[in-house]
């Protein structure tokens, strides 16, 4: 079990923060914040030092983001939320001082789920406070290649989000919190639903000036419980219609600064948002079903993508629903794609009734074919990865 702290607050704020995170959390009046920040800190018993800092309202601004400046450069595993009006300004401040999120009041739901669901994932990964305490003194610097993957089809319902967010599973069970999922399906995307998600924010933030800030952008992801972000669609299906691929491929860029793995899930057919993201992709996964239509669109869009050199020389061909049923066999498939076929996946029962629960498959279920293919994907992008970073050597430091 993690300890939340809030700062500032009262014994009846930590009953109900409580119970919804289901950590043990304490109060601590504002009185006790002591003028000299580092005081808090040094005062502070190594073995009972939190996992989480609650700011309350009641802790004036100034002192909560010297205080958060103070705890995240001492104990940058420390996660600390602050209660305050949720504006810009407000956000970017906080941002900077090491806060993970902003909310307007300390009984908001999804502030306190994602407060909630990190903690889990301390817990569950044996980095809770105090044993992590002396372990983390410093940020220590992560080197690594961003790797940047897009799900693409000509055809709607092939399977594309499904890959997606399985892939972006498999991905977080290896490098957890490192992993980001894009919906690039921008008018009808469905990641969230899929996922049982409730975002706060949505890509209409993250195309908006605001979201150019490395700092704010994170804000706009939202945190799944399997351990990656998230960042949802729009609600409103007309919310992007003027995104064009430019600021798509830069998105991407900025988040490949701050991630190890990037999953994008895109619409049926090329739109702008695909050709945008194709620029800034390392592997692309082509996703087709057994029939003779589909298989045919897909190779028109590999020979349209190869004209407009937006073709990743690191392919993946996924045959979906595949099944003798189809009367074609894998051999008839690849001789129409003109290119070997990958992985074929069979058609599997968990898979839309994972998608109604809002659960992935490969969080509810270790085995089955379909759980298999994906791990599988998931390796082999995980071993060119590799491969990259060892021919590139380490592009850079993370700074997040
Ligand atoms: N291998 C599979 N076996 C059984 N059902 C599957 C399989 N793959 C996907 N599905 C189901 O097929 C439906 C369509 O899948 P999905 O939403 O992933 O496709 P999509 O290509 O993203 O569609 P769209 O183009 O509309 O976004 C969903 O109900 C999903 O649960
Ligand atoms: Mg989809």
């Amino acid at each position: 079990m993690s300890i939340a702290l809030i700062m500032g607050g009262t014994e009846e704020q930590a009953k109900r923060v409580e119970a919804v995170i289901g950590h043990q959390t304490v109060a601590l009046g504002a009185e006790s914040i002591a003028t000299e920040t580092s005081n808090f800190m040094r005062g502070l018993d190594p073995s009972v030092i939190p996992d989480a800092i609650i700011l309350a309202s009641t802790v004036p601004m100034p002192a909560a983001f010297a205080l958060a400046g103070e705890v995240s450069k001492a104990r940058p595993d420390v996660d600390i939320v602050m209660i305050a009006a949720t504006e810009k300004e407000v956000m970017l401040e906080a941002m900077r001082s090491g806060i993970r999120d902003v909310a307007a009041s300390i009984d908001d739901p999804q502030m306190l789920a994602g407060l909630r669901d990190r903690l889990n994932l301390r817990t569950a990964s044996g980095t809770s406070a105090p044993a992590a305490a002396a372990a983390v003194k410093a940020p220590a610097p992560i080197d690594f290649t961003c790797r940047t993957m897009t799900v693409v089809s000509p055809k709607g319902g092939v399977g594309k989000t499904s890959i997606s967010t399985n892939l972006a599973v498999a991905l977080a069970q290896q490098s957890p919190m490192e992993v980001v999922l894009v919906d690039l399906d921008l008018q009808f995307g469905d990641v969230a639903t899929v996922l049982d998600l409730k975002p706060s924010h949505t890509l209409e933030d993250a195309f908006s000036s605001s979201g150019r800030d490395n700092l704010l952008l994170k804000t706009y992801l939202t945190v799944h419980s399997a351990g990656f972000f998230v960042l949802c669609g729009a609600e409103s299906p007309a919310a992007n219609d003027s995104v064009t691929a430019d600021q798509v491929t830069a998105l991407i860029r900025q988040l490949q600064e701050q991630f190890r793995y990037v999953v994008i899930d895109t619409a049926a057919g090329i739109d702008d948002a695909t050709l945008g993201a194709l620029e800034a992709t390392d592997d692309v996964v082509l996703v087709s079903t057994m029939d003779i239509a589909c298989l045919r669109s897909v190779r028109k869009e590999v020979e349209l993508l190869t004209e407009l050199d937006l073709l990743p020389t690191s392919r993946h061909v996924v045959l979906n629903f595949a099944d003798k049923q189809s009367g074609l066999r894998v051999k008839d498939v690849e001789a129409m794609l003109g290119a070997p076929v990958d992985f074929a996946i069979p058609r599997a029962k968990e898979v839309p009734v994972a998608a109604n629960k809002g659960i992935p498959v490969l969080v509810d279920s270790r085995s089955g074919s379909y759980v298999k293919s994906i791990k599988a994907l998931a390796k082999k992008i995980y071993d060119r990865a590799r491969a990259a970073e060892g021919r590139q050597g380490h592009k850079r430091l993370e700074v997040a």
